[in-house]
């Protein structure tokens, strides 16, 4: 690409980083403004999207990593890229503060191949501001990662690249990252590795370092989905938004939880957790669920099914449950990560 062209795709990527950055949604823009990026990052990563390997998957001890069209395909998650991508510009300014002025530098696993969450906010920044540590385990997402960023001409804020699996990886220069962003996840952290990769890093970064997304919590609750059903045609109704009822809080991954597991514990083993569904639950709700809440960083939130991140996951319908009330919880890491459910 010519300097020019370089040069007109950074200056469109700014005014898309606005509308990402702006306090207010407005959703026609905002997917107006993801869809013009989308085609940018096409281009400019001159990804073959006739391979086979454009497709695929790769599988890992600690689950699954997503092949470049699925990683390039979050970008169309409106409310979470905005979330995510604001949250991690919220957590750089929070950290240029703290440094008073010193370069902040940032470790991105899974950038996939167009770096969506951070790309748009080196917009916003100088190369002495900010420097990127990118680690990401698929070789054909790295090719074309390496010309998304040649085309946009932002080699001055990368430090790094590393290709490798970043729930195995041990970083040479743990103490310079400030922060830490990744999202390799799925609804109910199913699938793939949010869970083995936090827990790799987080232990070597220092402890004043930042973690985005900064909490996910998975909590055991009931729906009443027809409730949920008029809510969502008519939100605007009289119909209060009373149908989710959480009882138990069941997995957190966040610094805190972290640094308590690995104090007591060297292996990725968790606590089975028990929950009660109560008669008066089983009658006044439809169905038993997994949810997820994500707190981003700050004010940055996603909340039940406001993106495909927390959707809700159905165990049971709640007619189905008979003689049982106890469902026991335990969340796993293999190559299909998730809670492990049993009922009694
Ligand atoms: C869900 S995509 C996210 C893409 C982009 N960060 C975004 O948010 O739009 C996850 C990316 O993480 C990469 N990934 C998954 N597991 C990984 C691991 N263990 N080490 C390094 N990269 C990994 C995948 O190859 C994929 O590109």
């Amino acid at each position: 690409m010519t300097d020019s062209t370089k040069a007109t795709f950074l200056s469109k990527l700014s005014k898309i980083s606005d509308t990402i950055l702006a306090n207010e949604i407005n959703f026609a823009d905002l997917s107006t403004s993801l869809t013009e990026m989308k085609s940018l990052f096409m281009k400019a990563s001159e990804i073959d999207v006739e391979s086979p390997e454009y497709i695929e998957d790769i599988h890992l001890t600690t689950g699954k990593a997503i092949g470049p069209h699925w990683a390039g395909l979050c970008v169309d998650d409106l409310l979470r890229t905005k979330r995510f991508s604001k949250g991690a510009f919220q957590a750089i300014e929070e950290m240029r503060k703290r440094k008073e002025g010193k370069p902040v530098t940032l470790l991105y696993v899974g950038p996939g191949p167009f770096a969506t969450l951070v790309l748009p906010l080196l917009t916003k920044f100088k190369p002495e501001e900010l420097q990127l540590v990118l680690v990401e385990v698929n070789p054909v997402t790295v090719a074309a990662l390496k010309n998304t960023i040649r085309n946009f001409g932002v080699e001055d804020y990368i430090k790094e690249i590393i290709m490798g699996d970043a729930s195995q990886l041990q970083l040479e220069n743990a103490s310079e990252i400030d922060i830490l962003l990744l999202e390799c996840l799925q609804f109910a952290l199913v699938k793939e590795q949010q869970v083995a990769i936090t827990y790799n890093l987080v232990p070597q970064l220092r402890k004043d370092a930042i973690l985005v997304p900064e909490e996910i919590k998975l909590s055991i609750g009931v729906i009443d989905s027809v409730k949920k059903m008029a809510y969502m045609t008519h939100p605007d109704d009289s119909v209060e938004a009373d149908f989710y009822k959480d009882i138990n809080t069941v997995f957190v991954l966040s610094k805190e939880a972290i640094w308590n597991h690995v104090s007591n514990s060297k292996t990725l083993d968790f606590p089975e957790i028990e929950t009660t569904i109560l008669e008066e639950d089983k009658n006044n709700f439809t169905s038993v669920v997994i949810s997820t809440d994500i707190c981003v960083h700050s004010n940055q939130k996603l909340l039940k099914d406001e993106c495909s991140l927390t959707m809700s996951f159905k165990l049971i319908d709640t007619n189905k449950l008979g003689e049982l009330t106890t469902v026991k919880s335990k969340y796993e890491v293999n190559e299909k990560p998730g809670l492990k459910i049993e009922w009694t």
